[in-house]
């Protein structure tokens, strides 16, 4: 199938990634000043949601909204996909009446195998390995409020999860240094890992990864699929909460991140959210503005008339 999919930054070149950026802060600069600008009227993007979502939900389908389009969420409970279709047969039939699929699901595979049956743009709302919509407005985020981030380094604390190795992916394609502190067996995925070389240092220790940082982002210790685990995560992540003081070990005008959800008291300290140098609101934001200028790339604009 020749349509183009998003599932992980390495779909999209260097060049691509900073033109969606900037595009994401015109595309909120028309938002703020009240423009209208409805390029894909009369398309509709499906959303599948196998695991739970405020912030992609919201963004794809206000985004769509705002885009001239329309977007339907399908979860598995009231869809075929609950009962057993099979994926590939699902991305046929799906594809043929959609004009863009977003899939927030647990295995990458999902992904994987629905796009090579789709005929319309696959796009990764957060997988167990990837998230890389969300590393989109985190690097709209810390462009918007710090400049480029080419040759900066940032601190990942915390669990080598999905976010981490999108991190990982971001660290390639926005050319930054990142070190990774988790515990021992948290570690991102190797493959990932084996990808970036150099590019990324696995610490223990979260005050020597925070050294000098110019940004500095985290997350849950326990995600979505993960609930077993929380627990026992809970006991051994103790030493890598983000706080002020952590924060005070790195640069002078260093920025903070999360994703989003949050767990104050655990990942991060109850105050981190309200610290001057905490963007996780814009950066939340920031999904809704960077994914409507993912989807001006992948969609086909509005039809003709006949
Ligand atoms: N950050 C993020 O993807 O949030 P949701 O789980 O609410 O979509
Ligand atoms: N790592 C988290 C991110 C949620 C947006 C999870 O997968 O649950």
């Amino acid at each position: 199938m020749s349509a183009r999919h998003f599932l992980s930054l390495m779909d999209c070149t260097p060049d691509e990634l900073v033109s969606l950026i900037r595009r994401g802060m015109e595309l909120k600069d028309l938002r703020n000043r009240g423009v209208l600008f409805e390029p894909l009227k009369n398309r509709v993007l499906g959303m599948i949601f196998e695991k739970a979502s405020t912030r992609t939900r919201l963004s794809f389908e206000a985004g769509m909204i705002q885009l001239g389009g329309q977007a339907i969420f399908l979860s598995p409970r009231d869809t075929q996909l609950g009962r057993g279709e099979p994926i590939g047969d699902a991305a046929i039939v799906m594809s043929r009446m959609l004009d863009a699929v977003m899939i927030r699901t647990f295995a990458h595979s999902t992904l994987t195998e629905f796009a090579a049956n789709s005929r319309v743009p696959v796009i990764n709302g957060l997988s167990d390995d990837l998230h890389p919509c969300q590393l989109l407005a985190d690097m709209q985020t810390y462009q918007e409020q710090r400049g480029s981030i080419k040759g900066k380094t940032v601190a990942w604390i915390g669990d080598g999860n999905n976010m981490c190795n999108s991190y990982i992916e971001a660290a390639m394609q926005f050319d930054f240094q990142l070190r990774v502190a988790c515990p021992e067996g948290y570690e991102p995925n190797a493959k990932f890992l084996a990808a970036a070389g150099e590019r990324v240092q696995i610490l223990r220790d979260p005050l020597a990864a925070v050294a000098g940082a110019h940004l500095v982002s985290t997350d849950v210790w326990a995600s979505m699929g993960q609930e077993d685990e929380a627990a026992e995560r809970l006991k051994l992540f103790q030493p890598y909460q983000v706080n002020r003081a952590l924060l005070d070990a790195a640069a002078e005008n260093v920025l903070f991140l999360h994703c989003l959800p949050a767990h104050r008291g655990e990942e991060i300290s109850e105050d981190l959210l309200d610290d001057p140098r905490s963007a996780a609101w814009d950066q939340a934001e920031n999904r809704l503005h960077v994914q409507k200028a993912l989807l001006e790339l992948l969609v086909e604009p509005a039809y003709h008339h006949a």
